[in-house]
């Protein structure tokens, strides 16, 4: 089975094509970063302009990996939501026009079941159940996986998404859009300092986070010491946010007898949350899986896959044209 999967859910154009007996044939991405740097974040009108213009010349990019042969493609997916409601509508407009011309059924996928399965593409001999650690710019869960399908969210973040909480952090330290990779490469320079920040909800009873109060807190050490290092800060803050999400995740992992552990969406990137997240895994003989760093942020090719992997798993494609976006929208009907 081929699928060729769109991702503009956000800042990143994606097409790829994957098919399920030789694997990831394209995968083309056109990151709109420095359009939106310039702004201090995303501009929505701007990311759906964007896509428009960059999806032809995307498309064209993967094409000619498998020689135009558009009689080789089963489906044609693309990212439903949640997301960003005029960027959503350009790929789920183009899939639509590209399926109707070519005479192919589509898909709408779940962008958060994307970023879920996509350390599966590289490992497909993955054994259920997992546990899933997703964090992005959007979202902040842990997931227990039991079958493609069958999601149920253990904890979530009650405010800022951990990549939020990354972005809005290190524009307080004046790092540029985007701020997570910024802040982390800052970090790498700072050392253990006497400034503490807060773990909030480090020892709560549930899996849930809140990241929200941890900005402030970085709000506030720096008003209070404006000479204050800010790689040592930026150190701290890291230290923090990777000690809760880790702790969490492990909590989640130990109670629920789960020795699986998938982690995936943006922050999926850092090497200190990786690190901690392998050290407990190595501890425990639990298996940890990254999605490579390059599918780590949005991309095609994770629409691709999960469309591929729902297909496989009972769930059909159809022809019924419809434009759908789901700006807001759970991955597992709790919202
Ligand atoms: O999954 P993603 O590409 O887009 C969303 O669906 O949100 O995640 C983007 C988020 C941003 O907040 C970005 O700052 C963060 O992931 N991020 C990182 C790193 N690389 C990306 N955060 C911390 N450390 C990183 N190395
Ligand atoms: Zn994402």
């Amino acid at each position: 089975m081929r699928v060729l999967g769109i991702e503009t859910s956000c800042d990143e154009t994606g097409i790829a094509i994957y098919d399920t007996t030789s694997g990831l044939l394209a995968n083309e991405l056109f990151s709109q970063i420095d359009l939106h740097a310039l702004y201090g974040g995303v501009v929505p009108e701007l990311a759906s302009r964007d896509h428009l213009r960059r999806l032809p010349s995307l498309l064209e990019a993967a094409l000619s990996k498998i020689n135009h042969d558009w009689k080789s493609i089963d489906c044609i997916a693309y990212t439903q939501g949640p997301g960003l409601a005029g960027a959503l509508l350009t790929g789920c407009s183009f899939a639509e026009a590209l399926g109707m011309a070519h005479n192919i059924p589509t898909l709408g996928i779940h962008h958060l079941e994307g970023h879920l399965l996509s350390p599966l593409l590289e490992a497909p001999s993955t054994t259920f159940p997992f546990i899933a650690l997703l964090v992005s710019g959007g979202h902040s869960q842990i997931m227990r996986v039991d079958r493609i399908g069958d999601y149920v969210i253990l904890g979530e973040t009650r405010d800022d998404a951990a990549g939020e909480a990354f972005d809005k952090t290190a524009k307080l330290l004046g790092l540029p859009y985007p701020g997570g990779p910024q802040l982390a490469k800052i970090a790498a320079q700072g050392k253990p300092s006497k400034l503490s920040l807060p773990r909030p909800m480090l020892h709560s009873k549930d899996y849930d986070f809140s990241f929200s109060g941890l900005k402030t807190a970085v709000l506030t050490t720096l008003q209070q010491n404006p000479d204050i290092s800010h790689a040592d800060l930026a150190y701290e803050f890291q230290e923090a946010i990777t000690d809760v999400l880790a702790e969490k995740t492990f909590k989640a992992m130990r109670e629920h007898e789960i020795t699986t552990l998938i982690v995936a969406g943006g922050v999926g990137a850092n090497l200190r949350l990786r690190e901690k997240l392998n050290h407990f895994a190595k501890k425990r003989r639990a298996t940890v899986l990254y999605p490579d760093l390059k599918l780590c942020t949005d991309n095609g090719a994770m629409i691709a896959f999960a469309a591929a992997m729902k297909l496989q798993n009972g769930a059909s494609s159809d022809t019924a044209r419809k434009i759908n976006a789901q700006p807001r929208w759970s991955l597992t009907g709790r919202d």
